[in-house]
């Protein structure tokens, strides 16, 4: 019977999923993924690589993967750089249809959100719940509600976050759409995860084993195989758990509910996105319960190809509807962790969720950021989420963490799904903004925001409530595609004091700037930016935007000893939801540790996400590249004074922060106010506000000139102020640039010849820098600093080369000899500065593509430093990296390839 019924299976599998991942065999092979263009065959790439096409890359059109003879180097990029050499030679080639590779490593497997211990004592325990007798009309009232849907699960009433007789309220409200036949019929959920027993009584029914498969053990069926493979089956009981007489039922028990098994091994990139998009148009929501570690010092990021499996997923998935990621915030809130610093939870295309507890309180291992959008119920205050677990007739009563919080958002979303089949990705998180209930206002730190909601970096816009949502969905009207507006990279290149002292730096969005971007109003915001620090945790960033609506998009962290600072880093803010994005954006970057560590904020990217205002002109989103943050220089970039200005702590209770705490416009408003001491006086950029608060001071270089001045001064005044100090600042640069270039030119031509394009990149595109600035017609203020904007733009730009040059150097030490890369580079970075920008990103495309590990932080050479972004994987277990595929010369070569990158892209 198990044989047939395994068969049948395994044959409806084979029909049904084109995207199956083959065994592998690592040990004699070397695997890669390759993005080619729509002309090249991959059996003509197979056969000039002399090696054999496995197929392509799940859903990801033209990517596909290919098996060589293992080796110590990567092949691929090998031969795509010989390629290049000769391509002047004429005659089209097939390699050069390549537009992306990367040799796959087998990786740490994520780890699952489950229950941290607490530190220290619970804060409630167990007794409190227990001393608690239900409320016996609430117990009458389960038992008529199970009886009228014929509900005889057992421990059906031990299922308090469904129906809660002890704390009324405290659940997830949903037994009144069950009542109206809402129960999740013909939607997917699926989870990802350590796999899940579609041989449990409770789940059997439900399991849709064609949206399924074992990405561990190249099997069909995700069954557990290791002790502790518990949590995907515990997941997949909250959501899908079938009406009998096991065990409980699921939020959504009609739904299908399917397996995908990545956490139980050493895994690749391509498998998990693959996984990502595994039957993606069946598979309608993908419930994710892991991420980086929630150890407070990861900072850590899905690689390049999982990025574009879920930007391919939310385009095309669900038939075009795009696929719903649920994914928990994590737990780590005890480590002052915060779901920011994880790649997953601060990707627009998911929907984060936190926990509370049956007392409807905070548990103390659900981490907050400025990325969370909901929260719902979870274990804490003594008692944990009661649902199936392996085995036959199995359950658990111990489930737990942001892990059990994320599952049952995602049932619910199921719920909306069965109810409105027709909504967008977009649409789910409109809704979900929309009907969240906020919950404890005295304690949230809750803020209004611009479109009569409530946001608390705590509890996001508050729980989900069911009913509440699906309500909304009924009628719900759709929104338009989305559209985007990014800002040019701004440079500071400004120290960060220590202390409550912040730069901050103000950037304007017009009205036009928004119009010609086909936006009209915003959703999720994101921040890319760079600091170098040595010590990240003591930064934190707030964004404030122009209602004065703060996000908290990074916050100290006790453990964080890296001395990475940010790389490229993305955060991401739905704080400003609704609001229209017109006006001046302050990020104010803090150093609140007065210690022996200091660092420098170097720049950042401002990209504003929402609703477009013509559908008729919306497109969809190009495909991530590796180097799409690396080109600080080469894009339109200014550089905007910094301010040094004392911010009482961003507020920490409800009220939004009055005007005199917030300089939204102080970027146009130098100030000197009495110098004061600061306890990180280092240089020339000392003075601070007499009154905590108000007061703000000087760019770099400037105070002499100003004149003493108010907080309260007139705007007329404070613009002719502006006015003289831009000239003088565009003076100072501008000459500053010519000493700068001057010197460079003769560093280089003394120096190092590889680096040679570097500047001449850059003298290309001051002009179009300048351009760009005044095309987008920044407003009076900034208009002003346009041609200084440009010239400093030069200055950020020879920074970052310089910065490049100083990884390469930090990377030499960990590189010992890959002598035959450089060389073949050397010759790579001539003939680049003869290619015209397009074969230029195409180079790029593929130097990148084999820098092994990709990331959310997308710079070469970082990947190869330990403890820095996605590295984490690999310096954290160096152990492991070695019985895992990508040996170590692989890894030195990859590193020395990608160091001409470091030296002229960034
Ligand atoms: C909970 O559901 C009931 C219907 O079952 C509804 O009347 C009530 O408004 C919902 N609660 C909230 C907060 O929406
Ligand atoms: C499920 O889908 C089928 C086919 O699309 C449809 O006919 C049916 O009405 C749906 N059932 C529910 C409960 O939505």
């Amino acid at each position: 019977m198990k044989i047939w019924s395994g068969a049948a299976l395994l044959g409806f599998a084979a029909l049904a999923t084109a995207s199956r991942v083959l065994p592998r065999n690592w040990d004699a092979n070397d695997y890669y993924v390759l993005h080619l263009d729509a002309d090249t065959s991959p059996h003509d790439i197979a056969r000039s690589l002399g090696m054999s096409h496995e197929g392509p890359l799940g859903e990801l059109k033209d990517h596909h993967v290919f098996i060589g003879k293992r080796a110590g180097h990567d092949v691929v990029k090998r031969e795509l750089a010989d390629r290049r050499r000769k391509r002047s030679l004429g005659e089209r080639h097939a390699l050069d249809g390549v537009l992306f590779s990367e040799k796959q490593v087998l990786r740490k497997p994520w780890e699952k959100r489950v229950i941290p211990e607490p530190l220290g004592a619970i804060q409630v325990g167990g007794a409190e719940r227990a001393t608690n007798p239900p409320v016996q009309s609430a117990v009458e009232a389960q038992k008529e509600i199970a009886r009228q849907l014929q509900i005889s699960d057992p421990i059906f009433h031990e299922q308090w976050h469904l129906f809660n007789t002890v704390q009324l309220g405290h659940d997830v409200n949903v037994t009144g759409l069950w009542l109206q036949g809402v129960t999740g019929l013909n939607t997917t959920v699926a989870i990802v995860d350590d796999g899940l027993d579609m041989y449990s009584d409770d789940l059997r029914a439900n399991y849709y084993a064609a949206g399924s498969y074992d990405f561990n053990d190249k099997t069909d069926e995700p069954r557990p195989r290791l002790s502790n493979d518990n949590h995907g089956t515990r997941c997949a009981g909250e959501v899908s758990a079938v009406r009998n007489d096991v065990c409980g039922v699921g939020v959504a028990y009609d739904s299908k509910i399917a397996g995908l098994r990545i956490l139980s091994k050493l895994i690749s990139d391509a498998d998990e996105a693959v996984a990502m998009n595994y039957d993606f148009h069946h598979n309608l929501i993908y419930s994710c319960s892991w991420g980086p570690p929630d150890d407070g010092k990861s900072m850590d990021a899905p690689g390049i190809l999982i990025r574009r499996a879920m930007l391919n997923a939310v385009q095309n998935g669900r038939n075009g509807l795009g696929s719903i990621y649920v994914f928990a915030s994590g737990n780590g809130a005890q480590n002052d962790d915060n779901c920011n610093f994880d790649g997953y939870t601060n990707s627009i295309y998911s929907i984060t969720v936190g926990a509370v507890d049956r007392m409807g309180k905070h548990p103390y291992y659900s981490e907050k950021c400025s990325a969370g959008l909901v929260v719902t119920y979870s274990s804490g205050s003594g008692d944990s989420i009661h649902t199936t677990d392996v085995g036959q007739n199995v359950c658990s009563s111990s489930h737990g963490g942001t892990s059990a919080a994320a599952p049952l958002a995602a049932g619910i979303f199921a719920l909306v799904l069965q109810v409105r089949p027709d909504l967008t990705w977009r649409d789910m998180q409109y809704l979900a903004m929309d009907t969240a209930v906020p919950i404890n206002l005295e304690s949230g730190d809750w803020q209004d925001t611009t479109i009569g909601k409530k946001f608390s970096h705590t509890y996001g816009y508050g729980k989900l409530d069911s009913y509440a949502i699906v309500e909304a969905a009924r009628t719900w009207k759709k929104v338009k595609p989305q559209a985007w507006f990014y800002s040019p990279w701004i440079h500071v290149n400004q120290d960060i004091p220590q202390g409550d002292h912040g730069v901050a730096v103000g950037f304007e969005v017009t009205e036009g700037m928004l119009k010609e971007a086909n936006l009209e109003r915003l959703e999720h915001i994101t921040v890319t930016m760079n600091i170098d620090h040595g010590r990240r945790g003591d930064l934190s960033v707030d964004l404030i935007s122009p209602n004065k609506i703060v996000s908290h998009l990074s916050v100290t962290r006790k453990y964080d000893e890296s001395t990475e600072g940010y790389d490229d880093w993305t955060f991401m803010s739905v704080v400003h939801w609704g609001e229209s994005g017109v006006g001046t954006w302050t990020i104010i970057v803090k150093d609140t540790n007065v210690n022996a560590y200091s660092g420098k904020f170097i720049d950042w990217h401002l990209k504003l996400w929402g609703e477009s205002r013509d559908a008729s002109k919306a497109k969809p989103l190009p495909m991530p590249n590796e180097e799409d943050d690396n080109d600080h220089a080469l894009i339109a970039t200014t550089t905007l004074p910094a301010t040094l200005t004392t911010i009482p702590p961003l507020p920490s209770s409800d009220a939004p922060p009055t005007d005199g705490a917030v300089p939204t416009d102080f970027p146009n408003r130098p100030v000197n106010a009495k110098p004061t001491t600061s306890p990180s006086d280092s240089d020339d950029q000392t003075t601070t506000a007499p009154a905590p608060g108000a007061e703000t001071s000087t760019s770099g270089g400037t105070k002499t000139w100003l004149p003493s001045f108010l907080p309260t001064f007139g705007v007329s005044a404070a613009t002719q102020v502006w006015i003289y100090g831009s000239l003088i600042l565009i003076v100072l640069f501008c000459s500053g640039l010519g000493v700068y270039l001057y010197l460079a030119r003769r560093k280089r031509l003394r120096n190092n010849p590889r680096n040679d394009y570097e500047f001449e990149l850059l003298d290309d595109n001051a002009d179009e820098e300048a351009q760009g600035l005044t095309e987008k017609g920044s407003g009076g203020g900034n208009g002003g600093l346009g041609g200084g904007g440009a010239a400093a733009g030069g200055k950020g730009a020879g920074r970052r080369g310089g910065r490049g040059t100083r990884g390469a150097e930090l990377y030499d030490a960990f590189a010992g000899e890959s002598d035959t890369d450089e060389d073949e580079d050397e010759e790579d970075s001539d003939d680049y500065a003869d290619v015209d920008a397009a074969a230029r990103r195409q180079y790029r495309d593929r130097e990148d593509g084999s820098v092994s590990e990709g990331s959310g932080s997308p710079i070469g050479v970082s990947h190869k430093l330990p403890g820095q972004g996605r590295g984490r994987r690999y310096s954290g277990d160096s152990e492991e990296e070695h019985h895992v595929v990508g040996d170590d010369e692989d890894e030195e070569e990859d590193g020395g390839e990608a160091r001409p990158l470091q030296g002229g892209n960034r």
